[in-house]
């Protein structure tokens, strides 16, 4: 295959060209901001995962999906290793 061309490109948080596999929990997302904007209850959700198996982008990406929704998001990043005050 064409180096250039690849698709394959591992990567911290490199959103993927193709985020496969992930529609369902994008959906119930999309399921649960449209119940909060109308004021409604609704569950929290956690992502956890193995490591690279793809958390980041998949945050990324219903951040991006809430925005485009014109839900204002805020995207903050807490390391365990790290004690800001
Ligand atoms: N659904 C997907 N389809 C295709 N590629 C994906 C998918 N999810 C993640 N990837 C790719 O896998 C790699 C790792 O993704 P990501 O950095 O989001 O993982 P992570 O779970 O946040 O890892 P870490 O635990 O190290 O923070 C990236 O290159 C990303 O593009
Ligand atoms: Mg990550």
């Amino acid at each position: 295959m064409n180096p250039v061309t690849n698709p394959f490109a591992p990567g911290a948080g490199s959103q993927p060209p193709e985020l496969a596999g992930r529609d369902e929990l994008r959906e119930t997302i999309r399921i649960a901001l449209e119940r909060i904007r109308r004021g409604m209850p609704t569950k929290s959700v956690l992502l956890v995962g193995l490591r690279g198996v793809g958390k980041t982008v998949l945050l990324d990406r219903m951040r991006d999906d809430a925005e485009a929704a014109g839900i204002h998001t805020m995207r903050i990043e807490a390391p365990e290793s790290r004690a800001d005050t």
